[in-house]
């Protein structure tokens, strides 16, 4: 059974380090070349959460993070990160970030670009080196400290973006498909060593992927999307434990969990919709959604289904 709720249980006191309430994006809104891109995304994240975003290609997985980082602003809605604004979190370099492109800086050695969030909070150059060098023996890239970023391959570069992002320990991480450009066996420790990072330093993270076995491996919630406009259409929980190492890849529970997610997101796909506000899914697999009606009609309502499609069992 799918388990459809977009928060997880709050431990009382505990401050949200997401908040995304009714949030949609509306790219080049009134042109000819509008595009809904999402669409009512309410998502809470508490602190030490590994959430991952996972959906078809263009469904908004990327637009939802570049929201939160403040990369964005959304057409309408909320986006709170650290109980503040996503603007002030941004200033306050509240978040590291490693999205599909490195986004090196060519001007910049491989360890000077690793560097260089440390350098915007001040640190001490010896501190700065000192820190550098751990997170390049981190991605195995210890011999190209001093090489330009042109001077490596596509998943070397993306290594060195993802050490950059973990340099400076922050407290929440945005991650886009970072691990997309490695070849599966440096992908598989890159996952391992980002959770063994991430618990340690009690980091929150937003992970984008494609890969239905890395949601899994990585993520405390998996949050399913629809096609576009892009909606949470499921979320699942991962209840694989803490302590999670190569013998999880083989555990039946993570297969498990893996067809789990594959199912919503088959169930997601098939139901599709012709507008934002416009809810159509027929999922044979989803129990029991949590969903709103477009927020012009200001009804919110409590959506049964069933394997012949979907009905309103009560007003909320
Ligand atoms: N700056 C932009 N201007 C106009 N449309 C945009 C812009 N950015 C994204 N879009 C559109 O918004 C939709 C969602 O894009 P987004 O990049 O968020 O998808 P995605 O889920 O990350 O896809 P993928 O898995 O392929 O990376 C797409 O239709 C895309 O064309
Ligand atoms: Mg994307």
């Amino acid at each position: 059974m799918i388990d459809i709720r977009n928060t997880a249980p709050t431990p009382p006191g505990t401050a949200n380090v997401v908040a995304v309430d009714g949030a949609s994006m509306v790219f080049n809104e009134g042109r000819s070349n509008e595009v809904d891109a999402l669409c009512d995304i309410d998502l809470v994240i508490r602190p030490g959460e590994f959430v991952s975003l996972i959906g078809p290609s263009g469904c908004g997985k990327s637009t939802l993070l570049r929201l939160i980082a403040n990369l964005l602003s959304p057409s309408s809605g909320t986006v709170l990160v650290n109980g503040k604004s996503a603007h002030q979190a941004r200033v306050d370099q509240d978040y590291g970030m490693a999205f599909q492109q490195s986004g090196l800086f060519e001007w910049r050695s491989v360890e000077k670009n690793i560097e260089l969030p440390l350098e915007l909070k001040g640190w001490k150059k010896a501190a700065r080196r000192a820190r550098s060098t751990e997170m390049l023996e981190l991605v195995k890239l210890s011999d190209f400290a001093e090489h330009m970023p042109w001077q490596l391959s596509g998943g070397m570069q993306q290594r060195v973006a993802i050490a950059r992002a973990l340099a400076a320990h922050p407290a929440l991480l945005l991650m886009d498909e970072p691990f997309g450009a490695l070849d599966e066996m440096t992908r598989e420790h890159m996952q391992t060593e980002l959770l063994r990072i991430c618990a340690a330093a009690g980091t929150t993270v937003v992970f984008v992927t494609h890969s239905i076995p890395e949601a899994v491996y990585l993520s405390s919630r998996v949050v399913v999307m629809s096609p576009r406009p892009g909606r949470i259409t499921g979320v699942i929980d991962v209840p694989l434990g803490s302590d999670r190492g190569e013998d999880t890849r083989e555990d039946d529970t993570f297969y498990k969990l893996i067809t789990e997610v594959r199912e919503a997101l088959r169930a997601s796909e098939t139901g599709g919709s012709s507008g934002c506000g416009n809810s159509s899914w027929s999922a044979s697999t989803f129990s029991r959604i949590s969903c709103r009606r477009p927020r012009r009609s200001g009804v919110p309502c409590s959506i049964g289904l069933t394997t012949s499609g979907m009905r309103c069992t009560s007003p909320a």
